[in-house]
């Protein structure tokens, strides 16, 4: 078995197949093995999706008794005992011990879905149209997400455009010049030509964009100047997956 039938019947748009020239089979850890007996460490771990292996025990185990117990596999948006029990944890776990008077929604299982949600979200709830971005940002390849997306390579005319958002330069972008007053300024003045956005949406730590780590006093500024102008604050962290690790 070869990348012959990929070739011939993947459409174009596939891309890490580009780079990763063989047939995986099966995985276990952090080791994955192709068809023909080679084993790779697997560094890339599905982009960071997977930090607790291939085929961990636990999740494992856990799919497989799920499945064997005939638990729901298509709900639509439907009450499950699965998704009672996922609230349930998200509650007791994440929200009940910082306080957070927070609501779920559950979207599609992809990045750029969760993005265009909370920007959809925002949009409705602020109703307003513009969004600010920040330098190197990337946030997905749907339309939406696509167009807060900073890196040019995504945005020759075929790819859309950048319409309602403002890019505005990230932590370190100018060196130790502190990029947040930019914000500031132009939310200040109602001729710098930047309309009081619904949301301004940024990543602690910017992965696509090449590792940036914005500074603990960068992001704190960020979220008082847009508590000031009454605009949300929208932190995608959907690549990174714990920054007090860093
Ligand atoms: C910060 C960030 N946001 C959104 C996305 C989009 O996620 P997905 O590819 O699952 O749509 C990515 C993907 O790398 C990402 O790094």
């Amino acid at each position: 078995m070869n990348l012959d039938t990929i070739q011939r019947l993947e459409s174009n748009i596939r891309g890490y197949v580009r780079s990763f020239p063989t047939v995986f089979d099966t995985a276990q850890g952090a080791w994955q093995t192709d068809v023909n007996g080679r084993r790779y460490l697997d560094f890339f771990a599905g982009a960071g999706t997977l930090n607790y292996g291939h085929n961990n025990p636990r999740v494992k185990n856990a799919i497989l008794k799920y499945i064997e117990r005939d638990g729901v596999m298509h709900g639509l948006d439907t009450a499950t005992r699965a998704k009672t029990e996922l609230l349930e944890a998200i509650d007791e776990i994440l929200f009940r011990p910082r306080g957070l008077n927070y609501r779920v929604q559950f979207t599609g299982p992809t990045g750029t879905n969760a993005v265009e949600a909370a920007v959809k979200l925002a949009r409705k709830c602020k109703q307003r149209s513009h969004i600010v971005a920040f330098t190197n940002a990337y946030h997905g390849h749907s339309m939406g997400s696509l167009a807060l997306t900073g890196n040019q390579y995504y945005h020759d005319l075929s790819y859309g455009s950048h319409n309602n958002v403002t890019h505005l330069p990230f932590d370190g972008y100018l060196g130790d010049y502190d990029t947040s007053l930019i914000l500031e300024r132009m939310l200040n003045d109602s001729s710098s030509g930047l309309p009081t956005p619904a949301a301004v949406i940024l990543e602690t730590v910017q992965g696509e964009g090449g590792i940036r780590v914005a500074s603990t006093a960068w992001l704190q500024r960020i979220a008082s100047i847009c508590k000031q102008h009454d605009v949300l604050l929208i932190v995608d962290d959907i690549q990174a997956t714990d920054r007090q690790h860093l």
